[in-house]
């Protein structure tokens, strides 16, 4: 498969210097903009160790906290409090302590269903960004986190979803998860995600290993769909890359 040039796939030692990288990446995209910064976490335990990180000095220091505001690329739709909850889990780790709550925005499960879910979320980025229309020239999203499940699945696209194939919402109610925890979800979508000035894979595990390889080969997964318009870097470890020459 032909690789273009704005994909690059960065191999890093272990857990702790992906998540090292992942965390400079991040400062490098914000010390990019002067203005106003959004950036879109990634739910799962991949991006808990950058989340960790991101509390502690150096970083918890460097970063503007007034200047940046934080999204979430996809929902469980559980209570805000459930520990199942994507936006809930990275409030505990580092938000809640750092960040200000007019800068936290989470999608809303207090709804009847994930369907409003996303009606309303979608409202709050369009509202955040004051267009209704995604525009190239004006991305949604400084940087955007995501992880791999092990279908092939993003954020909550999964194989074979209808949601997959959105054009024109930014934001969907996903009826059924394919792996658990299986509740409905709430996602944005492949058009929402590539609006961003970067789209950052983090890849951990010898677990990730087999879903990595078929990645790798192209196949068609929602993973391999998911791409920002201007550069998409995948971090993986030495574990989920197994025997593949870097
Ligand atoms: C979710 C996630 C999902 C996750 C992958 C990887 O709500 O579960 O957003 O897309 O990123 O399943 O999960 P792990 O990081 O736990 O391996």
């Amino acid at each position: 498969m032909a690789t273009p040039s704005n994909f690059h796939r960065i191999v890093v030692d272990d857990p702790a210097a992906l998540a090292n990288a992942a965390a400079e990446r991040l400062m490098r995209r914000i010390d990019a903009n002067p203005g106003r910064i959004a950036i879109c976490l990634a739910g799962g335990s991949s991006p808990k160790q950058l989340y960790r990180l991101l509390s502690t000095d150096p970083f918890a220091d460097r970063i503007p906290w007034e200047r940046v505001h934080w999204f979430i690329g996809d929902e469980r739709f559980v209570a805000a409090g459930d520990p199942l909850n994507n936006m809930a889990m990275a409030r505990s780790i580092f938000l809640d302590s750092l960040a200000p709550s007019a800068n936290i925005h989470p999608i809303p499960t207090d709804t009847a269903g994930p369907d409003e879910s996303a009606l309303r979320y979608e409202r709050e980025l369009q509202a955040f960004c004051g267009a209704s229309r995604l525009d190239p020239a004006r991305p949604l999203f400084d940087l955007v986190l995501m992880g791999v499940g092990p279908d092939g699945h993003t954020a909550s696209l999964f194989p074979d979803d209808p949601a997959l194939e959105e054009k024109t919402r930014w934001v969907v109610g996903v009826g059924q998860a394919h792996v658990q925890p299986f509740v409905p979800r709430v996602t944005l979508t492949l058009p929402a995600f590539s609006s961003c000035r970067e789209m950052l894979f983090e890849i951990a595990g010898a677990e990730k290993r087999a879903i990595l390889t078929r990645l790798a080969a192209g196949e068609n997964l929602p993973a391999n769909r998911a791409r920002s318009a201007a550069e998409t870097v995948w971090l993986v470890d030495r574990a989920a890359l197994g025997g593949e020459p870097s």
